[in-house]
């Protein structure tokens, strides 16, 4: 495979969306002969968007655990095919908000779902397809719901953000086990700090990874 897979974790109200659109906005001029493309999950593609608006449709009141982790893999089978591989066989680098690290915390640890169990079904829709490096944005989920509810308004809450506090505290535990279980993959960026010192943060790790993705492809 000759591109760079990238992915980005972090709980609701973390602030990783809007990190990565500003970062990949200098990231772009300063690489102008490179292809970074940003993608998203649940979603990415037509199909994709469609299981995500089942899944998240506060509507959907009756969905079982484990048909939510099926349907979260399932976008995600499709995100790979449609979008994900097509770039990385085309050399280009690709960052996708969240990925299975985001089925192993909110299904696998926060809905009991377990651990093993999510990762063999994710095996099953990946074919093991792993980022080369994961940014995760740690924050306490206090802090996250809050943000959420001041950033959006009278916007209804989705399913998931309808959980209660507890289960976004597990989501937490979750991701910081999978941080300490993966030291070489996954890059912690404190994101209770400021909005411009976490944006910076993300700018420079994502400049590092490609400019060494870029030292690599030469030497190749
Ligand atoms: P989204 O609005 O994209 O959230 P965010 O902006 O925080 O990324 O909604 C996606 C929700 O789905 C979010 O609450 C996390 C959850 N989720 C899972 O539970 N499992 C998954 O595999 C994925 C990809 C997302």
């Amino acid at each position: 495979m000759d591109g760079l897979f990238l992915t980005l974790e972090g709980p609701d109200g973390s602030g990783k969306t809007t990190a990565l659109h500003k970062a990949l906005a200098v990231l772009k001029k300063e690489f102008p002969v490179l292809t970074i493309v940003i993608s998203r999950e649940p979603g990415g593609t037509a199909i994709a968007e469609k299981i995500r608006h089942v899944i998240l449709d506060p509507a959907n009141e009756l969905m079982d655990n484990r048909t939510e982790a099926l349907l979260y893999a399932a976008a995600r089978r499709q995100h790979i095919c449609e979008v994900i591989l097509p770039h990385l066989r085309k050399g280009h680098i690709i960052i996708s908000d969240r990925y299975v690290d985001s089925s192993i915390v909110y299904q696998g640890v926060a809905r009991h779902i377990g651990v093993e169990a999510v990762k063999t079904l994710n095996y099953f829709a990946t074919e093991g397809l792993t980022p080369a490096r994961t940014f995760y944005f740690d924050l306490d989920p206090e802090i996250g719901l809050k943000r959420i509810k001041k950033a959006g308004g009278d916007r209804p809450d989705d399913r998931l953000e309808k959980e209660k506090l507890a289960f976004h505290k597990e989501v937490r535990k979750g991701y910081l086990t999978l941080a300490k279980e993966n030291p070489d993959r996954i890059f912690t960026i404190d994101a209770s700090r400021s909005v411009a010192q976490v944006q910076e943060d993300l700018y420079n790790e994502l400049k590092e990874m490609i400019s060494s993705y870029i030292r690599k492809r030469e030497k190749a």
